[in-house]
């Protein structure tokens, strides 16, 4: 089965879009099981092959809080030597001064912090007040730079938060900004649990334009928790945002989100995007086998409904 072309002339859209994966990040944190080191490095390189231009291959953090992704060091010890400058230009999350010294001594060159912009999660994800978690990313995020590596800013809770409920979209672009200023190139603002909604995901794209910031400097990362993530995509496109985050197979979950889905899954993604002309890089079909590879190796069935339709899996 291929997409079927557009009967119509569809609203103006990004030519080119880039697909940032966080599928052996966001998607493995989140399951139960732990997959071995050389499962993960597969994964990775599938994916490398398979066209997708940013891989976020794994966290380092502290490992009691995250043990999925325990063998941080190992994982890019192993890609760096398969794989070389493709392995060190991956990004990697960091939420201190250690996870960074961690990730210098492996000479990796691209680094994420991630906050909350509420409080209650930063607490919860962070071990930190919101504005400590600020006095924790500053100095991360200075010596990063100064070592000469990419930054991105993650911030969670954008749009909902399962403690505070509504999250207002002018204190989202308050934390945003506060990221931005510390030095972090791009943006990523996170639904963390998935209920973000169209009218929203464009409210709050607004509000970074009259604060200043451009969607050049902003990446969407929809959870479909709520079946929304497509529709949010659809809209963030349609304001002109061209990096979104996304999950091969849509894996993953939300430990705050009982019986959440994981990230918008990759294929799903690509399927829009190729119905709509706009262009990735990225081999579908690639994409449906890894999923089905990491299928497997889980032991369950993907979420996502393009490997289903496609591998029938
Ligand atoms: P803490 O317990 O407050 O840490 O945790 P600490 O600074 O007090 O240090 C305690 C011990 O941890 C020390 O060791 C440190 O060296 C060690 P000791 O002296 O006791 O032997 N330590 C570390 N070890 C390894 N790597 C490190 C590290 N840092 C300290 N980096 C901390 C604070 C931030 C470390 C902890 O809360 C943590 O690791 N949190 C990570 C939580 C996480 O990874 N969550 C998932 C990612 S966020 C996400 O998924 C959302 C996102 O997808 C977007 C969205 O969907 O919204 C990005
Ligand atoms: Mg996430």
């Amino acid at each position: 089965m291929t997409v079927p072309a557009a009967p119509f002339t569809p609203a103006p859209m990004p030519e080119r879009v880039t697909i940032y994966e966080v599928g052996p990040r966001d998607g493995l944190q989140n399951e139960s099981a732990v997959v071995p080191v050389a499962v993960k490095a597969e994964m990775i390189t599938r994916l490398l092959d398979a066209g997708l231009p940013v891989i976020e291959a794994t966290s380092f953090v502290h490992p009691k809080w995250v043990p999925q992704l325990a063998d941080a060091a190992e994982l890019m010890g192993l890609l760096v030597d398969r794989i070389g400058d493709a392995a060190r230009r991956m990004p990697v999350l960091v939420p201190n001064e250690k996870g960074l010294d961690r990730a210098l001594d492996l000479g990796l060159e691209h680094v994420a912090v991630f906050g909350s912009a509420t409080e209650t999660f930063a607490q919860k994800n962070l071990n930190r007040s919101y504005d400590e978690q600020f006095a924790m990313f500053e100095p991360t995020v200075r010596r990063a730079r100064d070592a000469g590596m990419d930054v991105r800013g993650y911030l969670s809770m954008c749009f909902g938060d399962p403690w505070e409920g509504a999250v207002p979209v002018e204190q989202v672009v308050r934390a945003g900004v506060r990221l931005l200023e510390m030095g972090a190139g791009q943006l990523s603002l996170g639904d963390t649990i998935g209920v973000a909604t169209a009218g929203h995901v464009q409210a709050m794209v607004a509000a970074f334009a009259e604060a200043g910031v451009g969607v050049d400097r902003l990446a969407m990362h929809f959870h479909d928790t709520y079946g929304q993530a497509l529709a949010n995509t659809h809209a963030a496109l349609q304001v002109g945002v061209t990096t979104f985050d996304a999950s091969a197979g849509g894996l993953g979950g939300c430990p705050y989100a009982k019986s959440a889905t994981g990230n918008l899954a990759t294929e799903d993604l690509v399927w829009m995007l190729r119905g709509l002309g706009v262009e990735t890089g990225v081999d579908l079909d690639a994409v449906v086998d890894t999923t089905v590879f990491m299928a497997d190796a889980l032991g369950k069935s993907p979420a996502s409904a393009v490997a289903r339709a496609l591998a029938g899996a």
